[in-house]
Formats: C-alpha cells, sequence, structure tokens
C-alpha cells in the first residue's frame, strides 16, 4: 500500500498535488512519500518485533540521506556495500552499531574506515578478504565481527541479472568450503566470527526459494557448532518482492515471510539481521515525467517523455515492468489508446513500456511512472549529458527537495582541461591530488 492516489482528479503524493508539484519543480523528478517509507519499516518490523531481530535497511536500494534519516528514526540499521554508503548511513543517524558491511569487493580502505567506525558486522565473501580484514584489525589491536556470506547455490530472483544465489555466481564463498574457511578464521586472532549470512537475490515473489536457502542455512549453523564454532547471528539478506502492477504476481506479506523463518529458525536460538531494501522503499516513489511529443509512428503510437533510460534504467536494463498512470486522471470509460512510452536517449532500449494502455494523451501531460523508490534513483547516470533528476519528499502537505537537480554549468565545472590543450600555461592537477 502507498500514499500516491487520485483527489479530485489529480495523482497527489500524500496531500501534495502532484501538477502543482511538477510545475514548482520542473520535470522529471522522483518523488518519495515519507508516510509510505514509515509504513513499510513497522509493517516490516512488526512482523519480527516477537524474536531478536536487527532491521538493516539495504541502502543501495535508495540512498538518500533523509530517506534513511526516516528510517533510523523507525528503528532500522543499514546494510552497506562501500564506504561511501556506510557514510550516509552514519550521517543520517544510524548507530554504527546497527549496521552490517556486504560486497564482494571491500577495498582495504573501506574495511579499514568500516573497523574504526566500529560497525557491527563485516559479511566477509572470500578467503582474500579474510586475511585482509584480519591483517587489518591485528594493525589496529582490533577484532573484526564477522559472518561468511555462504552460496546456497538456490535459484531465485525476478530477473538472471538480479539472482544471486547460485554456485556460477561471484557472491559468496562455496558451500564446500565453508567448514574449513569458518575454523581457519575461528583461530585468527583479529576476526571474531559471529555469524552465517546470505542474500540469494532480489524480487523473489514466492517463498519458496527463501525457504530453501533458509534451511540449508539453519543446517549449516547446527554443523559449524557441532565444529566448535560460536554462531550467535544468520543475516538472511533481502530479497522479498514488491507487487509492481495491477497484473503482477503478489509477493508474500512480511508477515508470512517471517513466520516461515522464525519457523526455521526458533530451534537456533540466534539473533536474525534481515535486509530489506525494495520491500521499504519500492513503492514509496513514483517518477514524475512530462510528455515531450505524441509522435504516430506507421506502426506504433509513442509518448515521448522527458524522463530517459539514464533517469530509470529498470526497464532497459531488466525488463523490468512498471505501472504508469497520467497524473490528471481521465473519466472513467474514456477511451484508452496503445503507446509505447519511451525516452529522448538515443538508444532503442530507452523505452519503458511497450504497448501500454492510456487515455488520449497529448502533448504536455504528465505521466507518473510508479514503484520507482527502488533502484530508481540510485541507478541514475548523466547519459546523453542530462542532469541527474531531482528527488523530492512529500510529508503530509509538505514537500522539500531532497536532491537538487544541476545545472549543466554545474556538470562542466567537473571536468578539466588540461594544460597541452589550453593555453599552455597552466597548471595540470596531478591525479590524486584534487
Ligand atoms: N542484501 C544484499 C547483500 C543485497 O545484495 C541486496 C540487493 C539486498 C540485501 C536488498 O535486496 P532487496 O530487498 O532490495 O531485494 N538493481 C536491481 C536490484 C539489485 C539488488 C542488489 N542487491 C533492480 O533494480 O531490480
Amino acid at each position: 500500500m502507498h500514499h500516491f492516489v487520485y483527489k479530485d482528479g489529480v495523482l497527489h503524493g500524500e496531500e501534495v498535488n502532484l501538477e502543482v508539484l511538477a510545475a514548482e519543480v520542473g520535470t522529471p523528478f522522483y518523488c518519495y512519500s515519507e508516510a509510505t517509507l514509515r509504513r513499510h519499516l513497522r509493517i516490516f518490523r512488526k512482523a519480527f518485533d516477537d524474536v531478536d531481530a536487527l532491521i538493516a535497511y539495504s541502502i543501495k536500494a535508495n540512498s538518500n540521506v533523509a530517506v534513511i534519516k526516516i528510517l533510523a528514526e523507525e528503528g532500522a540499521g543499514a546494510d552497506v556495500v562501500s564506504g561511501g554508503e556506510l557514510k550516509r548511513a552514519r550521517a543520517a543517524g544510524i548507530p554504527a552499531a546497527k549496521i552490517v558491511f556486504s560486497g564482494v569487493g571491500k577495498t582495504h580502505q573501506e574495511l579499514a574506515l568500516a573497523l574504526d567506525e566500529g560497525i557491527y558486522q563485516f559479511n566477509v565473501e572470500s578467503e582474500p578478504e579474510l586475511d585482509a580484514l584480519n591483517e587489518i584489525a591485528l594493525s589496529k589491536a582490533m577484532r573484526a565481527p564477522i559472518a561468511f556470506r555462504v552460496n546456497p547455490d538456490v535459484k531465485a530472483g525476478g530477473h538472471e541479472k538480479i539472482s544471486t544465489g547460485k554456485r556460477e555466481d561471484k557472491f559468496g564463498i562455496p558451500w564446500t568450503r565453508s567448514r574449513d574457511l569458518y575454523s581457519r578464521a575461528s583461530s585468527m586472532k583479529g576476526i571474531d566470527v559471529k555469524g552465517v549470512d546470505i542474500h540469494i537475490g532480489s524480487q523473489i515473489s514466492e517463498l519458496a526459494p527463501f525457504e530453501a536457502a533458509f534451511k540449508k542455512t539453519a543446517e549449516l549453523v547446527t554443523t559449524l557448532r557441532a565444529d566448535g564454532c560460536v554462531i550467535e547471528r544468520v543475516d538472511l539478506g533481502g530479497g522479498l518482492g514488491i507487487p509492481y502492477g495491477p497484473n503482477a504476481i503478489d509477493p508474500p506479506h512480511p508477515d508470512e515471510y517471517a513466520n516461515m523463518i522464525k519457523r526455521i529458525a526458533a530451534p537456533l536460538n540466534v539473533q536474525l539481521i534481515l535486509e530489506p531494501g525494495r520491500m521499504i522503499v519500492g513503492n514509496a516513489g513514483v517518477l514524475i515525467s512530462r510528455v515531450i511529443y505524441m509522435k504516430d509512428g506507421d506502426e506504433k503510437r509513442f509518448l515521448i517523455i522527458d524522463a530517459g533510460m539514464n533517469d530509470l534504467l529498470r526497464p532497459a536494463l531488466y525488463d523490468a515492468y512498471h505501472d504508469i498512470l497520467p497524473v490528471s486522471e481521465r473519466t472513467v470509460g474514456s477511451a484508452c489508446q496503445d503507446y509505447d512510452v519511451v525516452g529522448p536517449i538515443c538508444e532503442t532500449g530507452d523505452r519503458f513500456v511497450r504497448t501500454h494502455a492510456l487515455p488520449e494523451m497529448n502533448n504536455g501531460d504528465l505521466v507518473a511512472i510508479m514503484s520507482t523508490g527502488a533502484y530508481g534513483a540510485v541507478q541514475t547516470s548523466e547519459y546523453n549529458s542530462r542532469p541527474l533528476i531531482p528527488e523530492v519528499l512529500v510529508s503530509g502537505a509538505l514537500r522539500a527537495i531532497i536532491r537538487v537537480r544541476p545545472t549543466i554549468d554545474d556538470m562542466l565545472m567537473r571536468e578539466r582541461m588540461p594544460s597541452w590543450l589550453n593555453d599552455g600555461r597552466g597548471v595540470d592537477p596531478q591525479p590524486g591530488r584534487e
């Protein structure tokens, strides 16, 4: 459930009229609803409130500091995958003691930064990473709390590009090596073994793959304990899907997901860590864009809108479906037309949806691309020299820009002309010095 609904014939974000907002901010822009963010986090937390569980919001889904602050206020911790995300989580007020650090390629600087911050857990994904972390921790006279991310070899996820738990994927340590690696890690002076971690993929809309992976994990915990390891936490990653449109399969409710987990985890007596991303922020955001031209091709009607694949990459990258609604509601029964909704980028893949039924649209009309709060703004680029688009937060009748749109001049300011292409007199900035 979300708070983007029609009122008096116009789509609103909570109490804010999105036509008025579009006139103020300029299109395209992302709009997030604070009430929806809070609601989703509360639903998720409530599902686990009778057990010891850390809800570590996966920052990568939407890393705007205002969004993170709202979730921090609701008690969320954070799952981060870079030094940048760690800094964002801290800046938004998430205590280091609630932060877990995942990712296959954490650099030595990032490991050192996270140790200095005193984070709760490193989810280690390889033996060389373990060795590096041990050495860095020893050099600081510290012990790094770790879980290994173990690859359970389970197929899951809405698209092959977002499935992570198969043997051939780059993630985690191989299941077959886990006992050896746990025993090695347990003897390291700079390492404090705390738990087991898995994450099998994203936009998973049924319980079965989760259940298969969690059962395997529970068995591993029992085996590792018998081997003498202390396992006090199990991190089950993220991945719960959301409904992306009226015809989409409804993913399980967080309560069903939680009940299944609790059933499997109960005999283990461990703290649970969950890393939801999409489920918290996905339906809390929309992308508002204006029709530049309606163009009739030989075979198709195109709605050319001012948002492009650089502003929302999901359809081009994963063939993802997002519902598209007119911001100005049309009277019930008004005749619909089929449109291909496309962006202005010079790529055929710059298409949001094929053959989508919409009421008759005209140049200048606004559309809302729904369910774009997760993996939307965070995956934007400046391709075709298009400035990153703003993010706006609404809360009741309040609205605020939480990421500003740079000007083209701002973009050009980041670039430098080397002296030999200029007049030969300037001093070139040295790599690593600027
Ligand atoms: N934990 C780890 C270790 C992850 O890699 C991810 C997502 C999550 C948690 C959160 O998963 P979620 O609850 O959001 O499904 N860009 C893609 C999705 C990539 C997911 C990457 N990892 C998309 O737009 O569909």
